[in-house]
């Protein structure tokens, strides 16, 4: 799959450990910044993630910062996203099977890199399911 990561300062250490790993499962990421450690403005990476994937370029986006919070606020600002923190596998797993969630958030001062990486690997292994799931998804849309 094609992957979009993006993170502020306080998820860089963490994105470039989920980049690694995405990669060495044979995935293609596209790591669209924060490049360095200097203090950014975390809305402007998950705009450009979201943005991704609302236009097709990505199939998934991973945003990180301190909590995943921020990111998913912004992200779910863009039409058609669906941004999901997520702190344990079986929400990471359930989050794409039920919400279509294909861009996930995490907190790099919440999770460690080990439960990060479970958690990456449980949502990138999930499809979403459809059926019910998808007219309740189009109602969040205003179907
Ligand atoms: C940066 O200190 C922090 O506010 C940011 O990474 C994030 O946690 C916001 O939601």
């Amino acid at each position: 799959m094609r992957v979009a990561l993006g993170a502020d300062h306080a998820g860089i250490e963490l994105k470039s450990a989920l980049a690694a790993h995405l990669k060495a499962a044979g995935h293609e990421v596209a790591d669209l910044g924060t490049h360095g450690p200097e203090s950014v403005d975390y809305p402007d990476f998950a705009r450009a993630v979201a943005t991704s994937v609302a236009r097709g370029d990505a199939d998934r986006g991973l945003l990180v910062c301190g909590t995943g919070q921020g990111m998913a606020m912004s992200a779910n600002k863009v039409p058609g996203v669906r941004a999901a923190v997520v702190a344990d596998t079986f929400s990471a797993r359930m989050t794409m099977m039920h919400n279509d969630a294909r861009v996930l958030c995490l907190g790099a001062r919440v999770v460690g890199q080990g439960l990060a990486k479970d958690i990456v690997d449980e949502w990138m292994g999930a499809t979403f399911e459809g059926g019910r799931h998808a007219s309740r998804v189009a109602k969040m849309e205003g179907a």
